[in-house]
């Protein structure tokens, strides 16, 4: 299975399975599919339901890694040192591999967040010298929210996840944190469907044979970009997770590279959000 290299030497599979809004069922058949590196979120009310099917698989917990993410109401020192406990108890396990802060700001009106998010970052520091945490991560950071969290910190992130698919690239997010090492994941990586019925898209789709959805997460690894795609049914998580597999021609990169703006999911850390 093909591996991105963290910047502390961890090794993550090149595609992950999100779990926003997955059910059990599919969680079971995405570990049946291969996968070995799951997202979930306080914020997704699933972290019980994961841990437990993880255990059912039968197979030994370090085969797998877990991620999961601070949300907006826990930033602070106290409040994320209990937010993850939380976080390990409802999985059942006494460390998770990568643990991110899921938005840098507690809410638009709030003007202490780069205080909050460098308290946040403090205790995760801890947590992750204790072993609790493999890896930190920032989530929906954009540059000048990571350089808060880089100017003072002691452990660097090593993961950075964004919306990132086919027309919209967030181009100079993902050269920030490409300059830095900074793994970047892919969230929404088929921006949910609503860009597979592009021209250029279904072209490719036709030229490779394969699914436009494929061709999405092809793109995302091709950039050497984790995607994580959530999918229900066992055919579809094959598919999705063979994308590592799929290499696509520099110049189609390009084309794919340089697309006009389409399909943004409408969420932005700095903006109340946009009902697409
Ligand atoms: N950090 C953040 O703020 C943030 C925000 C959003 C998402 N995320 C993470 O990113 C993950 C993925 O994002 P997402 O769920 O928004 O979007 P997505 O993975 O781009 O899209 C999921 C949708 O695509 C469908 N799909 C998947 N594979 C398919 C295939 N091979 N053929 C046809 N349709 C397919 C799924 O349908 P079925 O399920 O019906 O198969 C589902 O409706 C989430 O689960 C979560 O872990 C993080």
């Amino acid at each position: 299975m093909l591996h991105f290299t963290l910047n502390n030497g961890l090794e993550v599979p090149a595609v992950g399975f999100g779990t926003y809004k997955a059910s059990r069922e599919s969680m079971e058949l995405a570990i049946e599919a291969g996968y070995r590196y799951f997202d979930t979120a306080s914020f997704y009310g699933n972290e019980g339901m994961l841990g437990e099917a993880l255990r059912k698989s039968g197979i030994a917990r370090e085969k797998f890694m877990i991620a999961s993410k601070l949300w907006k109401a826990d930033l602070g020192y106290t409040s994320t040192l209990e937010a993850l406990n939380r976080t390990l108890e409802a999985l059942g396990t006494s460390y998770v591999d990568v643990y991110l802060i899921h938005w840098p700001r507690p809410d638009l009106s709030r003007e202490d967040w780069k205080e909050l998010d460098r308290e946040s970052w403090r205790a995760m520091e801890e947590m992750y010298s204790a072993g609790k945490i493999r890896a930190l991560g920032l989530s929906n950071f954009l540059p000048y929210h990571a350089e808060n969290i880089m100017s003072c910190c002691e452990v660097k992130p090593s993961v950075a996840q964004m919306e990132f698919h086919p027309g919209y690239t967030q181009t100079f997010a993902l050269e920030y944190y490409r300059e830095r090492k900074i793994q970047v994941q892919a969230w929404s990586p088929t921006a949910r469907g609503r860009v597979l019925d592009d021209v250029l898209l279904q072209e490719l789709a036709g030229k490779y044979s394969v699914s436009a959805v494929k061709i999405c997460l092809a793109f995302c690894v091709n950039e050497g970009v984790m995607p994580l795609p959530k999918a229900s049914s066992i055919e579809r998580l094959r598919e999705n997770l063979d994308a590592m597999n799929l290499t696509l021609e520099p110049e189609d990169m390009m084309r794919l590279e340089n697309m006009p703006p389409l399909g943004w999911g409408g969420e932005h850390p700095d903006r109340e959000r946009v009902k697409i």
